[in-house]
């Protein structure tokens, strides 16, 4: 079996009425720069996703990660998106886009990138995960327990191929260095770095079966971090490469059912709980969140993308949307319960995050106005 690399690439570049959704318009936009790419040879087949006010294009194609032609066309999509919502004035337009051209790589230019190339499987199942109003580091919980939780995936005690466990690559965001930790023996020092989840994210995930190579990975740009400023949200995205060997779709869903607090909600400055939602119930409608989670699955096979449609075409494909199942809405309804309690703290924490992580604050002005007022405590 040949290799194929999968490119998930996604940015917010506009939506309607505040930070909600991207507009058809924009859509169809990427879809027809993406179509070109695959008459031009660049990609082989992609899919369009959303969730939130974030558009996602997962490619497929014989590349590579880091590809220049790639990042270029999925640069393009952007622009040609941005251009249809600068036209129609729409929120944010064009705001994921922080370089004035493109540059060899979309990686610090705004966009957030997860990629990963692996040798096609007999069956290739594959589930993206797109996140909106949190940052990357919302994965590191879900993806702890996936990989390295028995008490989650049965598969770490019963598949002989994962018995073994998984190897973390984690990354700290601040100062751009990685590091790699195997468990089930390294557990306990991974879960010391990832619990802190202002410094470090979960970026790829490898199985210790070297038949099957990488098993996850995940977008780890940080927005403010490149514009050296508040520019909106890094909202996160991952890869997970599914069964035989690797932990079963339903595996890789059941952390979801715990709508864990994750940091980015509102003015990306809140706690929220994750709120697992299908793309079409992917608008952020309360108080801008909660913070969504969108399940996608879909099969890799020679390269192309199979969905559940019965004629595949580029760039038509229809995934399969988990959470738009009845039987997240009980997690729903304990993730809007959540949501209305830390809600009544207002602005006091532990609703809203330290000073340090407010992606923008008053509060330097507000010290300023008052520096000569304060008086010896008594
Ligand atoms: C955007 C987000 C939103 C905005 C909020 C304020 O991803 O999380 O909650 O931060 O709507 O947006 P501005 O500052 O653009 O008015
Ligand atoms: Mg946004
Ligand atoms: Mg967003």
């Amino acid at each position: 079996m040949a290799k194929v690399t999968l490119s998930l690439i996604k940015a917010d570049v506009g939506s309607v009425a505040g930070h909600t959704a991207p507009h058809p318009k924009m859509i169809e936009a990427t879809k027809s720069i993406l179509r070109e790419g695959v008459q031009k040879g660049i990609v082989e087949d992609f899919m369009i996703a959303r969730c939130g006010d974030d558009i996602s294009l997962i490619m497929t194609h014989d590349k590579g990660e880091n590809n220049s032609q790639v990042h270029k066309l999925a640069w393009d999509a952007f622009m040609s998106a941005a251009e249809e919502a600068k036209k129609m004035h729409l929120y944010g337009a064009g705001q994921d886009l922080l370089a004035e051209a493109f540059s060899g790589n979309v990686r610090g230019l705004g966009p957030g990138a997860a990629e990963m190339t692996f040798e096609e499987r007999k069956s290739e199942p594959v589930i993206a995960l797109l996140a909106d109003k949190t940052e990357p580091s919302a994965f590191n919980l879900p993806l702890a327990r996936i990989f390295a939780d028995p008490f989650t995936t049965t598969g770490l005690v019963i598949d002989t191929r994962m018995h073994n466990g998984f190897i973390f690559e984690i990354v700290n965001v601040k100062e751009n260095k990685k590091l790699r930790i195997s468990t089930p023996e390294g557990l306990h020092d991974l879960l010391a770095f990832i619990g802190d989840i202002t410094k470090y994210a979960i970026k790829r995930i490898f199985s210790k079966d070297s038949s099957i190579g990488i098993a996850a990975v995940v977008s780890t740009e940080k927005l403010s971090f490149i514009a050296g400023k508040y520019v909106g949200k890094d909202d996160p995205v991952a890869l997970i490469r599914a069964q035989s060997g690797l932990p079963a779709a339903g595996e890789i869903l059941q952390p979801f059912a715990f709508p864990a607090l994750v940091s980015g909600w509102m003015r990306g400055s809140h706690w929220g709980p994750f709120y697992p939602s299908s793309q079409d119930d992917s608008n952020p409608t309360f108080f801008d969140g909660p913070p969504r989670i969108v399940a996608l699955g879909f099969q890799i096979r020679d390269g192309k993308i199979q969905g559940l449609e019965t004629d595949p075409k580029p760039g038509e494909h229809i995934p399969v949307d988990y959470f738009k199942d009845s039987s997240w809405d009980a997690v729903r309804r304990q993730a809007m319960e959540v949501a209305i309690y830390i809600r009544r703290h207002g602005p006091f924490m532990p609703a809203i995050l330290p000073p340090e992580e407010l992606e923008y604050t008053t509060l330097p002005e507000i010290q300023k106005k008052f520096e000569d007022k304060w008086e010896e405590a008594d």
